[in-house]
């Protein structure tokens, strides 16, 4: 089978050019090994928390962070987003790819990430490969995963397509209280389409105090 090219690195570019963040305290939550976190440390000076509640993967993004030299700017905290230990106002940037989907209360933690935010920090939340990542790898990168989740059956798919949705998206949004935001893109988009691996996001500010 062939092997597709490694995406955290455009899932990085598609996030720095989306949200313009300031340098500062970022945040990747539900970062798992931290593939995101590690190509946004590479192009930025930025520290960065890793939220997650594996520890397992926790280990090994502190591993790789002494490995690459970057251990004084990655920093791993085991928790939910439903339940971050960290301050209000703190984060400049919150990001968060392919984790929302396994949360036991989305809007929960989406009232966290915007809690957490800085006043004029911005999150983008979901899941994607990246625009740059080339559209045969997405293409491809999306048949397989297509396949394996329509092998644990029709309901399955369905649920998985639910949740990509940009209707379930808007409203999870909505419920978590966010007024001013944007849901980019078509998680379940079929592989065939152009639109395939550009994933779902949402994205929000939160403003600055008096403005
Ligand atoms: C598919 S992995 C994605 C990991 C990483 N963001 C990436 O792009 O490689 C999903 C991650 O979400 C984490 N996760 C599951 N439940 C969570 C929760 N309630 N809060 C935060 N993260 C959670 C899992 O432990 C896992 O590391």
């Amino acid at each position: 089978m062939t092997e597709l090219p490694d995406f955290y690195e455009t899932v990085a570019e598609e996030i720095l050019c989306k949200c313009q963040p300031r340098e500062g305290v970022w945040l990747d939550l539900g970062a798992g090994a931290g593939g995101v976190a590690f190509a946004l440390a590479r192009r930025s000076a930025s520290t960065i928390v890793l939220v997650d509640p594996n520890m397992d993967s926790l280990q090994k993004a502190s591993g790789l962070a002494r490995e690459s030299g970057l251990e004084r700017r990655i920093v791993p905290i085991a928790a939910p987003a439903e339940a971050m230990p960290l301050p209000a106002d703190c984060i400049d940037l919150a990001v968060s790819r392919g984790s929302i989907f396994f949360w036991k209360d989305r809007a929960q933690g989406l009232r966290e990430v915007y809690r957490v935010l800085r006043p004029g920090g911005t999150a983008m939340i979901g899941g994607g490969l990246g625009a740059s990542y080339p559209q045969w790898a997405r293409q491809e990168f999306t048949r397989r995963r297509h396949e394996g989740v329509k092998r644990k059956g029709a309901d399955a798919f369905k649920r998985f397509q639910e949740a990509r949705s940009s209707q379930t998206f808007r409203r999870l949004a909505e419920e978590a209280g966010l007024i001013d935001f944007e849901v980019d893109g078509d998680g379940g988009a079929d592989p065939d389409t152009s639109q395939a691996g550009l994933g779902i996001w949402l994205r929000f500010r939160k403003e600055r105090k008096g403005v």
